[in-house]
């Protein structure tokens, strides 16, 4: 039976269409939500034209409206995927430990309230730091917080921009959301991805 996963975006959902290239065919999971709080998100109309029905909360804050969008599709996973606003309490309490959102930076480092977007990157290279990349975890009632399921590292180069190293991070977090979310499938929950997995 296939893992059902629901994928949140606000913007332009490349990490979405990256779910949605490598769930295919006989894969484990497959996408059969997107939600967004945005009208005018792109992520919309990947999901449209993958077929998957796209969604728009009429009040993202509102924690039965969620739960009836996602129990309506029998969601076994949510995926926060570029998902800016906060999910609602009741949400992360009905769906713990089955919310996985992907963070532009190495966590715990760059994480927390505001750091998104342009602004992680800002903040790294502003640390002097020598590597960056992408991190995947579960989400729970605090801000970047939960437990770290994978990362993957790339260097942060010499000459770097913020647009640059973003960049290259995205260019991970398009390979690795798709393994945790194929990962958890298997075990029927999400797990750790093993180290160099
Ligand atoms: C990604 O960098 C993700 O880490 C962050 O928001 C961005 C979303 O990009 N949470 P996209 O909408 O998937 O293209």
């Amino acid at each position: 039976m296939s893992y059902r996963v629901a994928v949140c975006v606000s913007g332009s959902g490349s990490n979405l269409q990256a779910l949605l290239d490598r769930l295919q065919g006989a894969a484990p999971a497959r996408v059969v939500l997107v939600l967004s709080n945005r009208a005018d998100a792109g992520g919309l109309e990947r999901a449209r034209a993958a077929g998957v029905p796209a969604e728009v909360f009429s009040d993202p804050s509102d924690a039965s409206e969620w739960i009836t969008r996602l129990g309506r599709r029998d969601v076994d996973l949510l995926v926060l995927a570029g998902y800016l606003k906060l999910v609602p309490p009741g949400v992360v309490q009905k769906y713990a430990g089955r919310i996985l959102n992907v963070h532009p930076a190495l966590l715990p480092d760059f994480g927390g309230p505001g750091m998104y977007g342009k602004r992680v990157h800002q903040a790294v290279l502003a640390s002097g730091t020598a590597e960056s990349g992408p991190t995947v975890h579960l989400v729970d009632e605090e801000y970047d917080r939960g437990a770290i399921l994978a990362q993957r590292r790339v260097p942060v180069l010499g000459g770097d921009t913020p647009e640059l190293l973003a960049a290259r991070v995205l260019a991970e977090e398009h390979r690795l959301l798709p393994e945790v979310v194929l990962a958890a499938a298997q075990a029927g929950h999400p797990v750790p991805l093993p180290p160099g997995a």
